[in-house]
């Protein structure tokens, strides 16, 4: 353990000497809307057009298909596990989301909690004040300090950017990254290191997913219902549509529908390597993917948000010094190869979360 923790340094201090990071300006900012998973994609840009691309992953909703609006819901809403209630403007308060279970984590510091408005939307509205996240944006809970930190600043300098440009939640987290003073950073760093992973998606392997659609970067059910085969994807949809939207329910995580054989197959991937097409994931992320030192925790993270990053890094999108590291894992990785990883690296079983039982 204690070597390999020495050889990721020995190589991460190289790829520090070697790689100059230029800052570029970025422009614009903002967009997206409601649901924190920017609703209603730039139609104007193209989806990439690599052969790797996980279309899967990015759950970008076709031009036009943007869901109606509804009439304003003003009733107060209640989920299980709670007496607590709270109307929709409540639970999707950019100011300070409804905070529906307090006792699950500690106590979040402002900027969490609240933001700093204009400016900084509260991270808790689209990461939830668990830090769990959705698959839209992604699950911060239980990263390192210094993982956050240093992620957090390459947002700010340009050199974490979505390999689908038409993510543009991910220039919404741009422009909060820009605008965060050291010390609400390091706040937040700390409050989301200290709130541990645990169960939030389960795997399941499967020939037929039910029909979705992609709304706000989510895939939620279909009205009209149907079934249709899986196809080469991950399909991550919540455990329950209305749980997740409108309510917003921390404890409510979701499933991840996969090929049949696709669990396995990504473990010889994750464990050996592949012969050669890829690395061993263990030897930097730890033997059971949880961690170590400085590099992130993987394993049963949200398979959709970890295959933006394995594309995001392959088209160089994302290109932080810490990301050199990455660079020969993700080079020749096929969408085949993005489905196997992160079927099974989501499948890693987890600590159970407050109030749910552990399901993989
Ligand atoms: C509007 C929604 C939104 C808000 C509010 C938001 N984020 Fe994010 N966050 C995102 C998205 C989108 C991503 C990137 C997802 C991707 O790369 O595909 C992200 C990614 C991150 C990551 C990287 C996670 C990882 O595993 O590398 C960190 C850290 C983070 N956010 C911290 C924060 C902090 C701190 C705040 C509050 C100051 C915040 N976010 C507020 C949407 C949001
Ligand atoms: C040589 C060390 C090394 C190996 C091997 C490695 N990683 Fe990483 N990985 C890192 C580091 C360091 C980071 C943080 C990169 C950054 O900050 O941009 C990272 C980041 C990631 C991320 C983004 C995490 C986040 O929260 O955004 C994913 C996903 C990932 N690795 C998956 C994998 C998979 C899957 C494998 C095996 C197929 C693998 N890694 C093998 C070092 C490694």
């Amino acid at each position: 353990m204690r070597k390999t923790l020495t050889g990721v340094f020995v190589i991460a201090c190289a790829a520090l000497v070697t790689v100059t990071v230029s800052a570029q300006r970025e422009g614009g900012g903002g967009g997206g809307g409601r649901g924190g998973g920017g609703r209603g994609a730039a139609a104007d840009v193209p989806a990439p057009s690599g052969p790797n691309y996980p279309a899967w992953a990015y759950a970008i909703t076709p031009p036009g298909a943007a869901a109606p609006a509804e009439a304003p819901d003003t009733s107060v809403h209640h989920i299980p596990g709670t007496d607590r209630g709270f109307t929709v403007a409540q639970i999707a308060d950019i100011r300070g989301p409804a905070d529906w279970f307090p006792e699950d984590h500690p106590m979040m510091p402002p900027i969490v909690a609240v933001g700093r408005q204009p400016q900084v939307r509260s991270c808790s509205y689209c990461h939830y004040p668990n830090g769990k996240g959705r698959p839209s944006n992604g699950g911060v809970a239980g990263l390192p300090v210094s993982y956050i930190l240093n992620t957090l600043n390459d947002f700010k300098n340009g050199v974490r950017k979505p390999g689908d440009p038409r993510k543009v939640n991910v220039n919404q987290m741009i422009t909060f990254a820009k605008n965060l003073t050291p010390e609400e950073a390091r706040s937040a760093a700390e409050y989301f290191a200290s709130t541990p992973w645990t169960q939030w998606v389960r795997v399941v392997e499967t020939k037929m997913v039910p029909k979705t659609n992609a709304e706000g970067s989510i895939f939620f059910k279909a009205k009209e219902g149907g079934m249709e085969p899986i196809g080469m994807r991950v399909i991550e949809t919540p455990e329950n549509d209305e749980q997740t939207e409108p309510l917003r329910n921390p404890r409510s995580g979701f499933v991840a529908y996969v090929p049949v054989g696709a669990i396995k197959k990504g473990e010889e991937l994750v464990t050996k390597g592949g012969n050669g097409k890829t690395e061993a994931c263990t030897v930097c992320h730890g033997p059971d993917l949880r961690g170590l030192g400085p590099v992130p925790g993987i394993a049963g993270r949200s398979p959709s948000y970890l295959a933006r990053q394995l594309y995001d890094m392959q088209v160089g999108a994302r290109h932080g010094e810490w990301t050199e590291l990455m660079k020969p894992v993700v080079a020749k990785l096929t969408n085949e190869d993005m489905v196997y990883i992160t079927a099974y690296v989501s499948s890693r079983p987890m600590p159970a979360a407050p109030g749910t039982k552990a399901t993989n």
